[in-house]
Formats: structure tokens, sequence, C-alpha cells
């Protein structure tokens, strides 16, 4: 196992992952994390991460220098070197000129560290510090134009440190340096497999769960897909799988999902037909956080009944992933008013998101995976591709793309466009194309002309957008071709709709959903 201390850096989470990809189980924990306590984890390696602040910085994050004494061979990233180095005896002072970006890396060592790193590599730089003098010990492994250690090395104690950052996919070479610190410096074995991970979660959830009863609320996404499977497997008929129609799904999805879950996967799924409930909730709201509130408060009572209705159950499977349990550094400063601020901002509206005081212990046995890691999971198990690879679809559904009110006959429209849009999308074999893509209702109406009949209807949003991970998001450079078909049978299937028209602006500053 490898520990990453995270030092506010907004790429230690993709230092995670890149680790993982080499087979071998790494955490992020915060730089407060003591060396004793390192000691009692018994990582084969550490990664200081990178971070905002420059080491001379007052207030600028520390690690316990007792970490030096462990004997642990450890790798510091840009700030991560910089400390090392401060910490070590050396001297980091601000660059006569920053890097930022793509740099060559001339490699002086190409060896240990950078074995099978080529000569004049690109990587990607991100610095306005750097290191003037190196603590004993230490010599250079590689420079840029710029920066006359690049990346240094005390093979003797086994630290190093590389100014640029090897986790970005531009960093090219950044995966094999990666793999000769996991595999060469730490000695690390490849253990970290899906299938050792299913394993082990079978033996935990049966060991934890024994005979008792397990409540899973299903959304057909692929988190509580994946968890579903997963607990299946380990506890069969102990598991109860709960599905809660609000009503605001796709066409034709919960009948889709329930038909799966049943008749493929051979897996029970108790349906709760809850549409005109959440409907009545929405009723002449407009306010979008309202609209939110309500149809989460709605489906928690939901929940309550029909756990108890269903029940009694002793624990609830929850599919909390990584990232939503990292122990974050929280030391970016904002720049502008010196405060400091959390390193991510994130959205939890989860509608599938339950209160903490619900009488229930959890399982959560996805809670070490990053999301590729579930997609992976997910497949091992056999979910099916449709569910693996399903683009987001918000909590709330449809109802926080009717903008204004909800209605039925709003929801009607809107499941049609909608329809649509997915169907051409998949004939043309682009769903893959984008991160997400799907019809938005507008609450106005404009003038139009079918026949020789003046219309006066709905404008339907088109909005496709392709992202890496939903927290920012560029609009799609959709085909026109594709464009001029959604638009031709929406505006002639679709009563109700006389104007299709496509958002073209980015997330900063748009959201991808327009509620
Ligand atoms: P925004 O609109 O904030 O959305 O740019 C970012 C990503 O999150 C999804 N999203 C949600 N997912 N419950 C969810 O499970 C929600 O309430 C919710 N709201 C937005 C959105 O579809 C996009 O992928």
């Amino acid at each position: 196992m490898l520990v990453i201390l995270d030092f506010g850096s907004q790429y230690s989470e993709l230092i995670a992952r890149r680790i993982r990809e080499t087979e071998v189980y790494s955490e992020v924990l915060s730089y407060r994390t003591t060396a004793e306590q390192l000691k009692q984890l018994n990582p084969q390696g550490i990664i200081l991460s990178g971070g905002p602040n420059s080491v001379y910085d007052q207030g600028a994050p520390h690690c316990d220098p007792e970490i030096w004494n462990l004997g642990i061979p450890v790798l510091g990233v840009c700030y991560g070197m910089q400390l090392m180095v401060q910490q070590l005896g050396g001297q980091v002072e601000r660059a006569t000129r920053a890097e930022y970006g793509k740099a060559s890396l001339l490699i002086d060592d190409p060896t240990d560290l950078l074995t099978n790193v080529e000569d004049g590599s690109t990587m990607w730089m991100s610095h306005g510090d750097s290191v003037t003098q190196m603590p004993a010990g230490f010599e250079v492994l590689a420079h840029t134009e710029n920066t006359p250690s690049a990346a240094i090395a005390d093979h003797q104690r086994k630290f190093y440190g590389v100014q640029f950052h090897p986790e970005v996919v531009h960093s090219i070479g950044g995966q094999a340096l990666i793999r000769n610190f996991v595999y060469h410096i730490c000695d690390c074995q490849p253990t970290w497999t899906t299938e050792a991970f299913i394993e082990e979660a079978v033996r935990e959830v049966r060991a934890k769960v024994g005979d008792r009863r397990v409540l899973l609320a299903l959304s057909g996404g692929v988190d509580s897909s994946t968890l579903a499977f997963l607990l299946n497997k380990a506890i069969g008929d102990k598991l109860t799988c709960m599905f809660i129609d609000q009503g605001f799904m796709r066409k034709g999805e919960p009948e889709r999902l329930v038909k799966l879950f049943e008749e493929e996967f051979h897996i029970h799924v108790s349906y709760v037909n809850a549409r005109d409930r959440f409907l009545a909730k929405v009723e002449g709201v407009t306010d979008p956080e309202v609209k939110r509130k309500r149809i989460g408060h709605e489906f928690i009572r939901v929940f309550e009944e029909e756990s108890r209705r269903l029940g009694p159950f002793d624990y609830l499977a929850q599919g909390t992933l990584y990232p939503d349990v990292i122990e974050s550094a929280d030391t970016n400063v904002d720049p502008k008013t010196g405060e400091r601020v959390a390193v991510k901002i994130k959205s939890h509206h989860n509608v599938g998101g339950l209160p903490k005081d619900l009488q229930f212990k959890l399982v959560e046995p996805l809670r070490k995976l990053f999301k590729d890691e579930v997609r992976k999971l997910g497949r091992s198990l056999g979910l099916p591709e449709e569910i693996v690879r399903r683009h987001p679809f918000p909590g709330p559904g449809l109802a926080i793309r009717i903008l204004g009110e909800v209605t039925a006959e709003k929801l009607n429209i809107l499941r049609d466009a909608d329809y649509i849009v997915r169907e051409e999308i998949r004939i043309r074999g682009m769903y893959h194309d984008f991160w997400q893509a799907f019809a938005v209702l507008l609450p106005v109406r404009s003038v139009g002309v079918m026949g020789d009949q003046r219309t006066y209807a709905y404008p339907i949003v088109l909005r496709c957008v392709s992202s890496e991970d939903g927290m920012t998001a560029d609009w799609s450079r959709a085909p026109y071709d594709l464009l001029e078909a959604i638009s031709n049978r929406i505006v002639n299937e679709v009563k109700g709709v006389n104007r299709v028209v496509y958002d073209i602006t980015s997330k900063p500053p748009g959201t991808i959903e327009w509620e």
C-alpha cells in the first residue's frame, strides 16, 4: 500500500488513481498525518502531493519531520519536492522564471526513477518556486531548460523529488515514472485487482452482516447497480433492493430496470410506484432549490415508509465512493481574500443521499473505490455495458430539466423529446462521444408555422457536453446532421414543441443541468 499525503493539490486524487492503475492500493491522507500514524499503516511508500502554497508562505502546510526517519521511500511531487528539500536542509527560492505548462525533461541519470522515461519527454510543470540548493546526499536526475533540478534523488535513503506532475495525462512517461517508484523503489506487488477486491469485499460483507437483512435503494445508475451485484453475490436473498419510481425518470427506464434485474440478473426488486406523490409535491413549485428540496424530502419519506413495510432491516447498503471519504487537506488559499477554501466544491444533491440519522447501520463496500474502479468491478460482476457506461442522470431526474412548474403534460413532452435525442445518438453509435446528452423544456413559448398553421409552443433545449468528471464541461461540437435530425424529429413528433435550440455554454460559467 502507498500513502499520498495531500497538501491541497487538485491532483492528489489523480495520483492515487495512477498508482491504483499499477494494481497497487493507495490512499490519500491529510498532510497532518503523523509519522506515528503512518508507522501503524505501514505503507511501502509515501508520496507528498503538490499544493497551492509556497513552502515559505506563512502557515504553509508542513509534514511531520519524523517522516524522514521512518525508513520508507518518499516521492515528493512539486510542492512535495520543495518541502522535502526544505525540511532536509536544502534551499527553495522563487524561480527567476516561473514554469507553467509543458516542458522537455532532459535526463541526466536514466536509471532508477527515470528508467524507461525517454530523454526529452514532455512533462507538465506548474511552479513558481525552484530548488536552489539541494540537501546533503541528493543529486540531480533530470533538468529542464528553466529548472536545473527537475528530478532529484537521494538513492541511499530512497527519497525522490520531481518538480513536474507525472500524474497528469500531458506528462508523457509520467506513468512509467510512477511504476518505477511503485515497483522498483517501493518494492510493491500487484495485488490491487478486481478479482482480489471482490473476494475480500464478499468475505468482509459476509462477516459483518451474517444472516441479517440488508436494504439497498437502487437508482439504476452504475454505483447502486454494482453494489446490488456485489451484495447479491455475498449474501443472496438477505438483500432487498428497493426501487422508488418518483415519476421523473426517462421514458421506459423504470420498466427496463426492473425487467433487467428481475429477468436477466435474477435479483428481486421491490418496485415502489410513487409517481403521484412526487408530482403532487412539486405542483406549483417554480424555484429550482425548493423543487430539489421537496423531491429530496419526499424521497426520504417514501423510503422510510417502504423500508418499514418491507422490513425490519439491520443494515442499509450505500454506494459511497472513495472521493466522498478522502480526508482532504483543505489547504487551498483564496488569492483574493487569503482565506482557506475547500479543495473542491462539490454539489451534493443526490436524491439517493439519505440522512445520517436513519436507524440503520451502514454497509459501504465501495468506499475504497474510484468511479472508474466501480465500472471495472461492475463489468467483472457481469453488469451489462448499458448500465456500466450509462450517462450520469441526476437524482431529481427530469423534474430539474423542466424549468419552472413540473406538470404531467410537460413530463410527457420532455420524455418524448428526450427519447428522440437518445435514439438519434444511439443509431449513429455516438452515445459514448458525450458525457451527457439530453433535452430541457423551457417554460416560455414562441411562434412558429407548420403547414399553413401558426403555432405557439414550447422550445426544447438540446444540451450535449463533454467532461471528465462533471466538475467542468465543454459544450459538444455535435455534427450538424445529428442536430438536424433531432430538431426535425422533435418538432414533427412531439406535440407542444415547435422549436429546438442548442446550448453552447461551457461549465463554468454554466452548469450542466439547467436547474
Ligand atoms: P451541474 O448541473 O451541477 O451537474 O453542472 C454536474 C453533474 O452532476 C449531475 N447532477 C446530479 N446528480 N443528483 C445527482 O445524482 C443531483 O441532484 C444532481 N444534479 C446534477 C449532473 O447531471 C452532472 O452530471
